[in-house]
């Protein structure tokens, strides 16, 4: 599986959406929907992306019981997205629902990976806020394990993770991962960030960029240079 970067389309509206993807000089980057967007716009915008020729990763997090979930899932599948997500919280009985959910009649599916902990959150609040009181890493190796067990692709982490993921579930298992940031940027809230160039070098399957490319001044400029560090440099 080629490494790629995936902008995170955080904006309020199609018109947006479009707009700052006009700037691209005819490329067509990944693309990730969050719910922001689909709320607003709903699967049209995934249609507009797609037929523009992005491969869309569409970021709901679902997580409810699992009979929910799978109904849910079993609509997403209808859509021609290239990827999905859920929470690992949710249990695995939740995500193997959710995969079967997805799966179509004739046995296809987008990728399905799970988030673990969200880069937001720090071994603090973790451990105040939602009681979980093991390292992080431990955390996060745990839940990717239930999610490979439960039949998905892989896993939302930050790059930080990469390595324990995939010592614990294989390197075929995708990491994605969100809390990049460039050097000489801001973080933002996010808390458990690094930059392209070090997720590389960590083994991540994918970036998730938001704020470092869609706030740039020149967001092709970031893009390619998110590319040239996570991509192409060795
Ligand atoms: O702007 P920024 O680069 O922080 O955007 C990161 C994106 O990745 C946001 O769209 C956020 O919703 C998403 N995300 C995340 N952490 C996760 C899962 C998704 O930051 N664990």
């Amino acid at each position: 599986m080629g490494k790629d970067v995936i902008i995170a389309c955080d904006f309020e509206s199609a018109e947006k959406t479009l707009a700052f993807l006009d700037r691209f000089d005819g490329k067509k980057p990944y693309v990730k929907i969050g719910m922001e967007l689909y709320y607003a716009e709903g699967p049209s915008i995934v249609k507009q992306l797609k037929e523009r020729g992005h491969r869309v990763f569409l970021d709901l997090k679902l997580h409810d019981i699992p009979n929910t979930v799978k109904k849910a899932m079993a609509v997403l599948s209808t859509l021609k997205i290239d990827m999905c997500n859920l929470h690992a919280a949710g249990t695995k009985e939740m995500m193997e629902a959710a995969r079967k959910g997805l799966t179509r009649a004739d046995g296809t599916r987008p990728l399905l990976i799970a988030v673990t902990q969200l880069t937001s959150t720090t071994q603090e609040r973790m451990e105040t806020d939602i009681l979980i009181e093991k390292p992080m890493e431990a955390v996060v190796s745990q839940y990717a394990a239930n999610a490979k067990e439960a039949g998905l692709d892989g896993v939302v982490c930050s790059p930080l993770e990469s390595p324990a993921v995939h010592h614990a579930c294989g390197n075929g298992f995708l990491t994605v991962t969100p809390g990049v940031r460039f050097a000489d940027d801001e973080k933002g809230d996010q808390a458990r960030v690094t930059t392209p160039a070090r997720a590389k070098a960590l083994g991540s399957d994918y970036i998730v960029v938001g704020r470092s490319i869609t706030g740039a001044q020149d967001p092709e400029a970031a893009y390619e240079r998110c590319l040239k560090e996570f991509v192409d440099s060795i």
